[in-house]
Formats: structure tokens, sequence, C-alpha cells
């Protein structure tokens, strides 16, 4: 081992603490994981999927990228979807965004950054939707903040409209959909009111957009 040895270290320490506290935790979950929620989230190293919620290994699935997207192509996404709703039969799937996301911030620019624009694409077709509402208001941070709040709802219509989650609404499978922002400066969640619950939910929220 050459190098990054204290990540070991801090490795083995908390493998320990883990121990002390709950004697047969890695035993447990060897066996199984079980989570009954899939999260969504931004890769951002200030959104920690499960320290945000306090939930230990094993009760939530992940999965994060660049400005918490979901889009219809990326495959990676999909399978983790597929998995999380057929496999582990998650009952609730949670897209969460955050304040101050350098994604949806680079993308309301007008700068060039290679191959990272096709995927920050996306967020700018969420700007163009909403473009009339973002503009009217005074201050850049509003519309950055009203932005990444619109990004997460787009995310959870797309989400929605995915065959795996169609599909398990149609075999009359419990899940539901939701859209939450997380605040960095105070690490406050707070929910955007878009739950899905099923197809009657989803015409209603893209009637209303
Ligand atoms: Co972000």
């Amino acid at each position: 081992m050459r190098e990054l040895k204290n990540l070991f270290e801090r490795n083995r320490k908390w493998a320990d603490k883990v121990k002390a506290t709950h004697p047969d935790f890695f035993l447990k979950l060897s066996r199984q994981q079980k989570p009954e929620y899939l999260w969504i989230g931004c890769s951002d190293s200030r959104v920690p999927a499960n320290e945000i919620v306090d939930m230990l290994p094993g009760e939530i699935f992940v999965h994060r990228n660049i400005a918490n997207l979901v889009v219809h192509t990326d495959l990676n996404c999909l399978s983790v979807i597929q998995y999380a709703v057929e496999v582990l039969r998650v009952k609730h799937i949670i897209v969460c965004g955050h304040y101050g996301c350098g994604g949806i911030v680079t993308a309301l620019e007008d700068d060039e950054h290679g191959l990272i624009d096709n995927w920050l694409q996306n967020v700018k077709d969420v700007y163009r939707y909403h473009r009339a509402r973002i503009d009217s208001l005074a201050s850049e941070q509003e519309r950055r903040d009203l932005m990444c709040e619109l990004n997460v709802i787009e995310q959870v219509i797309n989400l929605a409209n995915t065959t795996v989650v169609q599909t398990a609404w149609k075999g009359g499978q419990k899940l539901t959909v939701h859209g939450w922002i997380y605040s960095i400066d105070n690490g406050i969640l707070k929910d955007l009111d878009v739950c899905i619950a099923g197809r009657e939910d989803l015409a209603r929220l893209q009637s209303q957009r």
C-alpha cells in the first residue's frame, strides 16, 4: 500500500466503532440488503445521501450524478432504478437536489466546458421550459434557487415517466416518487410537494406545468 494509508486507518476505526455498538451489523448486512428508499442525488461531496437522513449502510440505495438528473437514455441511472424497483422493491424514490448546485449554475452560463456541456444540456432544457418564470425574478440568487427547484421537479416527472416506474404502477406496486431540495448552508431538507404515487398524480402534475 503506497498511498492513502490514512483512509484505510479511518476505515478500520469506523468498522470497529460500528461493531462496538452493533456486534452483528456486518454479518446481517452481508446476508441481504433491504432498503426501502432509492435516492437520486447530486455527486456534490457536500450532499451525502446517508448522512443527510441519518441512515446506516443497508437502508438507502443510492445513485448520484452531476445535477441529480434522470435522463431517459442514461442506462446507468435507468439500471439503478430498475434494480431498486423490481428486485429490491423500494417503496420510495427520492430525487434530491440542492441549492448552489454547480451543475445548475454552470448550465445557466454561456461558457463552454467541453464534454460536460452535453450532460448539462438537460439542465439548459429545464431553463428553456421555464424561461419566462425564471427570467422574471430580480436577482441572480433567486433565479439560481428557482432553477435548482424546477430541475428537481422536472427530474421527478422524468422518473415517473420511465418504463420501470410506469410498469410498477400498472402492476399495482406501491411506489411513491418524491422531489426534495437540500440547503448546504444549514443542512435542512425541504419537500417540494411533488409527491407522485401513481399515474393519476403524474397526469395532474404534468397538466399544471
Ligand atoms: Co450539485
